[in-house]
C-alpha cells in the first residue's frame, strides 16, 4: 500500500483528502484549527451547526471497531446538514468478497462526496483516494499502525486550547508507541508546530525499532519521560494488535507505566492529561487521574466534533 504518497493529499494548492499529518504544512494545520474554533461557542463549547454540507453525502466506512471516532464523524457531518450513510462492513458486500476497488467504484457511482475510512491495513485510505472519482474526498479515520490525522488534529486543538502556544511546550506520549497511529500523527503535528521537546515512554517491546530516527527522546522509565512536562498523552494498550511476548504481563505494565496521582506530581503543576480512548482504567491510567482535575479527556471528544466539522467543510468547500 502507498503509505506516504503526499502528492495525493493536495490538489492545486487545495486540500483534496486528509490522509496523513506527515506532510501537512503549518499553514494548513493552523487553518484547520482556526476554522474548528468557529464551530464552538467560545463560552459553553457547545457545537454551532451550519448548513455548509447540505445535499452532500458522507459515507462512513469502518472496517475496524470504533465508537468515539465513528460517532463524532457522524455528529459532525449531521451538524453540517450532510446526509450520513454508515456502512456496517460485516453486513456489506465486503463479506461477500467484493474487492475494495469495486466497492469504491460503487460508492463513487452513488455520488458520495466524502468517504471516511478506518481500516486495519496501513495505506488503505491512500489507495482509496487514488481510485475515487475527482469529486470525492477521502478522510483517513485510522489506518493500521500508520496514521490517524483527525485524532492528531483534535489533540493539537486541545493542547492549543489549554496551553495557547506550542513553542515552549514539553509533551510526553506514554504506552504502546509501536502500534499507535495516534502517536505517529501527533508527533508529526507537534514537530510541525515546533514544540520544545517530545518524550515517549514505554517498554522496549512496544517501542518501534527505528525510534532513534524519530524527532523524540525515547525512555523506558515513565518518570524520566514525564518529569516537568506540560502535556501527557496516555495511549491504550492495544491487545488486539499485540503479538505475545511484547510485554511481560499486564501487571508488570501497570506497575511501570500506569499514570497514578503520585506519578502525575512529577510533571508541571498545570499539566494536562490526555487519552484518545478507549481507556483501560487501572492499566494505563487510574480512574483518579482519568477523572481528575488535570484530565481533559472529555474535552478532546467535544473538540473532536468541531475539528472534524472543520476538516469536512474545508475539503468540500475549500478555504474561504
Ligand atoms: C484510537 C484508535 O482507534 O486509533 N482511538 C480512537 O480513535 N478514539 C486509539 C486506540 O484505539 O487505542
Amino acid at each position: 500500500m502507498p503509505v506516504n504518497d503526499f502528492t495525493t493529499q493536495l490538489k492545486n494548492d487545495n486540500l483534496q483528502h486528509l490522509l496523513t499529518l506527515q506532510n501537512l504544512s503549518l499553514p494548513w494545520i493552523e487553518r484547520i484549527l482556526d476554522h474548528a474554533s468557529g464551530f464552538l461557542d467560545p463560552i459553553t463549547h457547545r457545537i454551532l451547526k451550519r448548513p455548509t454540507l447540505q445535499n452532500k453525502i458522507v459515507f462512513n466506512l469502518f472496517f475496524e471497531p470504533s465508537t468515539r471516532t465513528r460517532t463524532t464523524f457522524e455528529i459532525a457531518a449531521k451538524h453540517l446538514w450532510a446526509d450520513v450513510i454508515n456502512f456496517n462492513i460485516e453486513a456489506s458486500s465486503q463479506s461477500k468478497g467484493e474487492t475494495i476497488r469495486d466497492m469504491v467504484a460503487n460508492l463513487s457511482a452513488m455520488h458520495g462526496d466524502l468517504i471516511v475510512i478506518r481500516h486495519r491495513e496501513n495505506g488503505m485510505p491512500h489507495f482509496i483516494a487514488q481510485h475515487v472519482s475527482p469529486s470525492v474526498h477521502v478522510i483517513n479515520a485510522g489506518d493500521g499502525a500508520h496514521q490517524h490525522p483527525t485524532q492528531g488534529l483534535l489533540d493539537l486543538y486541545t493542547i492549543r486550547h489549554f496551553k495557547k502556544e506550542f513553542r515552549g511546550l514539553r509533551v510526553a506520549i506514554v504506552g504502546d508507541i509501536l502500534h499507535s497511529r495516534v502517536a505517529r500523527s501527533l508527533i508529526d503535528g507537534l514537530t510541525t508546530l515546533g514544540v520544545k521537546e517530545i518524550h515517549v515512554a514505554g517498554p522496549k517491546g512496544l517501542m518501534p525499532s527505528d525510534i532513534g530516527g524519530w524527532p523524540v527522546n525515547a525512555h523506558t522509565e515513565l518518570s524520566e519521560a514525564i518529569d516537568g512536562v506540560d502535556v501527557i498523552v496516555m495511549l491504550r494498550i492495544q491487545q488486539e494488535r499485540m503479538e505475545t511476548g511484547l510485554i511481560d504481563s499486564m501487571e508488570s505494565y501497570r506497575d511501570s507505566y500506569c499514570l497514578t496521582e503520585a506519578r502525575l506530581k512529577l510533571a508541571n503543576p498545570d499539566v494536562i492529561v490526555m487519552h484518545p480512548g478507549p481507556i483501560n482504567r487501572e492499566v494505563e491510567i487510574t480512574s483518579a487521574v482519568a477523572d481528575g482535575a488535570q484530565s481533559v479527556i472529555l474535552k478532546q471528544v467535544t473538540f473532536g466534533i468541531a475539528v472534524r466539522m472543520a476538516i469536512m467543510d474545508i475539503l468540500v468547500n475549500g478555504v474561504k
